[in-house]
């Protein structure tokens, strides 16, 4: 569904990412790991296309897309909740799920509320009134109504409490077992062992390890690129 090739990219004259290899096959669960500075932001941005390719190839079902614009690449089914939380604070819950739904899936808001009961029961409340972790899953019920074919999900349980985690935890299992193909920006490797099929370490912007979750929960060096 995804295979990326070689991919450099970065800020400006600044490159971050050396040479990334990726693939991704429809109904997995990918992680994406590497500690603070890694490079897991920037290859989610790559792949949207808010930081340029500068060489390189990204294929989203069959179809080149590094020279495609973010709004053409969103288009053609990829969905990215970055990792901070972009939502409208005077509008309710419910108006900005309603301002960023578009057809042609599953994902509608009602549908929405019924993976996210919290969200349901403050649907009128402002976004600006909520907290982190309620801020949290309406950014990624926002990319959801849009129904994409693909998530790009950048840390989404960094800053939250024990049992937030849990709840994003359940979240991201439910997708997955609705057959979204998940691409999972973390630090966090036990969050991600529960959830990805595979994984990728990236250290200063390459690969290091790759391989099956379980393989990676395993292998020293990985505790090691990550700091545990
Ligand atoms: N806008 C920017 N301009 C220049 N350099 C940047 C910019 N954003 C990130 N970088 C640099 O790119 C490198 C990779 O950053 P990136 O945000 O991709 O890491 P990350 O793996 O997502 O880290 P974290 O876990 O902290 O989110 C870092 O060295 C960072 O300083
Ligand atoms: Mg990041």
């Amino acid at each position: 569904m995804l295979r990326v090739r070689g991919l450099v990219a970065g800020y400006g004259r600044i490159q971050v990412l050396h040479g990334i290899d990726l693939e991704l096959e429809s109904g997995e669960v990918v992680a994406l790991l590497g500690r603070n500075g890694a490079g897991k932001s920037t290859l989610l941005k790559a792949l949207i296309g808010i930081v340029p390719v500068q060489k390189g190839e990204i294929v989203f079902e069959g179809r080149p897309i590094a020279g495609l614009p973010p709004y053409r690449r969103a288009q053609l089914g990829l969905g990215y909740v970055p990792e901070e939380r972009r939502i409208f604070p005077e509008l309710s819950v419910r108006e900005n799920l309603e301002l960023a739904a578009r057809p042609g899936g599953p994902w509608t808001v009602d549908r929405v509320f019924e993976l996210f009961p919290r969200l349901a029961e403050i649907e009128g409340r402002p976004g600006g009134y909520l907290s982190g972790g309620e801020q949290q899953m309406l950014t990624l019920a926002r990319t959801l109504v849009t129904n994409p074919k693909l998530l790009l999900l950048d840390e989404p349980t960094e800053g939250l409490a024990p049992i937030l985690v849990q709840a994003i935890a359940e979240t991201v299992a439910e997708l997955k077992a609705s057959g979204m193909p998940i691409l999972l920006a973390e630090q966090n490797l036990a969050f991600t062992a529960r959830l990805a099929d595979r994984g990728y370490v990236l250290e200063t912007g390459e690969v290091r390890r790759e391989g099956p979750i379980e393989a990676l929960v395993q292998d020293p060096r990985v505790k090691e690129l990550l700091a545990l």
